[in-house]
């Protein structure tokens, strides 16, 4: 398929690009001329990603602010971000412990904090940039196990919000994507608890309209149009795209 050319001269970070939904971010961005760097946890996955398209990776553990400003200093000034790292642990809130809510808060959202933070500064001096949040239906509607990961992500809706506000004045926009149930290993992960974890994927796919789950080139989309300038006059917003699950 012939693609425009929107981000020809663009340079972004994908985070969590070695798998899934960012993945298919970074061949989406690639196809449309960015200049794509993955960090990843995944060394391996965001390499071989990278490879397949052309593109450049870094190790980024974005819980740990030290590592995004490395890549920042790095491979940046980025004019886009895309906050795509995350992870879930399954089962119902009462069987949660400390550990894991702090496993869980770091990466879904101190992880969009210390990314934000760290590419911040080089898109104000640039006046220009583009941020985009992989949210979650979850923030907005409640995932039942799936407490923690639920407060994450609106909280990364919230933030999202905050720094559209804040980056207005110097050209920077900020948006969330909220995802349904997409095929990924991350919501594949689910499937490990058993029947429990089937009656969760089975509920979230016949609670969307459209009776699927999503592919992650169809997020994939989304964010190229909320990277791009085809979005210069949406900023603060949270875009659903879940098949319809999180309508209202
Ligand atoms: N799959 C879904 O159904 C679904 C639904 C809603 C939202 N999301 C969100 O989409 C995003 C992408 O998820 P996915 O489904 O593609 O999952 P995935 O497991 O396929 O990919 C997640 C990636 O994040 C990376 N990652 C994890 N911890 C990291 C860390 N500390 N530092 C850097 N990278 C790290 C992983 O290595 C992996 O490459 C996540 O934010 C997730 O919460 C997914």
């Amino acid at each position: 398929m012939l693609r425009p050319m929107r981000f020809e001269g663009r340079r972004a970070l994908v985070t969590g690009g070695g798998s899934g939904i960012g993945a298919a971010t970074a061949r989406r961005l690639t196809a449309e001329g960015a200049e794509v760097v993955i960090g990843d946890i995944n060394e391996q996955g965001a390499a071989e990603v990278a490879a397949e398209i052309g593109a450049a990776s870094a190790p980024l553990d974005v819980t740990d602010p030290e590592s995004a400003s490395a890549v920042a200093a790095e491979h940046g000034p980025f004019a886009i971000l895309v906050n795509n790292a995350g992870t879930d642990e399954f089962g119902f809130f009462i069987e949660t412990d400390p550990g894991q809510w702090q496993r869980v808060l770091a990466v879904n959202l101190v992880g969009v904090l210390a990314c934000t933070h760290a590419v911040l500064p080089g898109m104000q001096e640039a006046g220009y940039g583009r941020i985009v949040n992989i949210a979650s239906e979850a923030g907005r509607v409640g995932s039942k196990g799936s407490a923690v990961y639920s407060a994450a992500k609106g909280g990364v809706i919230a933030f999202t919000k905050v720094i559209a506000r804040e980056g207005a004045r110097f050209g920077i926009t900020a948006n969330s994507i909220a995802p349904g149930p997409i095929e990924t290993p991350l919501l594949m992960a689910a499937l490990e608890l058993g029947e429990l974890g089937e009656k969760i994927v089975e509920t979230m796919r016949v609670g969307t309209q459209l009776r699927r789950l999503g592919r992650p080139d169809e997020v994939a989309a989304a964010v190229a149009f909320l990277a791009s300038d085809d979005s210069s006059y949406v900023t603060g917003e949270t875009l659903g795209v879940s098949g319809g699950l999180g309508m209202v």
